[in-house]
């Protein structure tokens, strides 16, 4: 995948991995747009004039298509959509009370992605040549349990995006998926020590995103062994081992 001389549009660019891919689409020459709730407020955004920001809250149907039209209006030339928007919400699973983590997860992630590439993907028809990439997780594929509905959305995602490929093949637009592993944004820097540097991980994810034919997905070394856990055989000891998180719940 070409990455300069795009028109990029990151929809949860604001902050962490999103932010940081922007960035790196931007120094390689590309026009770069981010999107999320408030990006006036965003903190990592503050003085940076390399980024053009737009409003776009992905659970609001209307925010979404608002958001398509003032970007087409403003680069028409739009060519890769990156649907990174994400919350990752712990969850008692005893605790009926968890229904609204589980809610929200599923707008944001699920059906946040579902309505972005809706909302873009007849524009990017008629480009000559387009991506989308959207983003899963190493959680996807191995769950870690104090996190249920977010690993049931990312499972959704990848599932959603293999569709995706499958009925956008034969026109200009390609579909890749990023797995990220655990990556030291959002606080996992506070909380897990084993995350990857947010400059290493972007190091990797580009590399494997440039080399030669677009991957269908960048799955870097760190996200390798829960990507294909289940095929090494290594799938219920490592879920055994993720599950000791849960003792980190109250009363358990
Ligand atoms: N960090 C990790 O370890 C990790 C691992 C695997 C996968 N991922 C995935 O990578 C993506 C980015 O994660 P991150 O770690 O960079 O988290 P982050 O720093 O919290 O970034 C999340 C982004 O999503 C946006 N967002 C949240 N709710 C939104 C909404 N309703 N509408 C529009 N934008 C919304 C946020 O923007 P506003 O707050 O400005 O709206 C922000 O730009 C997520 O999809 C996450 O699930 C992360």
């Amino acid at each position: 995948m070409d990455i300069s001389g795009r028109t990029v549009l990151v929809v949860g660019g604001t902050s962490g991995i999103g932010l940081g891919l922007a960035r790196r689409f931007a120094a390689a020459g590309s026009t770069v747009v981010v999107a999320g709730r408030a990006p006036g407020a965003a903190a990592g955004l503050a003085g940076d004039g390399s980024l053009d920001t737009v409003r776009m809250d992905v659970t609001d149907p209307g925010s979404v298509l608002r958001a398509r039209d003032e970007v087409l209006t403003r680069h028409p030339d739009l060519d890769v959509v990156v649907t990174m928007a994400g919350v990752m919400l712990f969850e008692d699973l005893r605790d009926p009370a968890h229904t609204a983590a589980a809610e929200t997860t599923i707008a944001v992630n699920l059906l946040g992605t579902i309505r972005v590439v809706d909302a873009f993907t007849p524009h990017l028809l008629t480009r000559e040549r387009a991506d989308v990439i959207t983003v899963s997780s190493g959680i996807a594929f191995l769950p870690f349990p104090l996190m249920p509905t977010y690993g049931a959305s990312k499972a959704g995602v990848h599932a959603y995006t293999e569709a995706l490929r499958a009925q956008l093949a034969g026109t200009g637009t390609t579909v890749t998926e990023l797995v990220p592993p655990a990556v030291a944004t959002a606080g996992q820097e506070l909380v897990n020590p084993a995350a990857l540097p947010l400059e290493d991980y972007l190091d990797e994810v580009l590399e494997l995103l440039t080399a030669g034919p677009t991957p269908d997905e960048v799955v870097v070394r760190a996200a390798q062994r829960l990507r294909w856990a289940e095929r090494d055989g290594t799938y219920a000891d490592l879920l055994r081992q993720r599950s000791q998180a849960l003792s980190t719940l109250p009363g358990r």
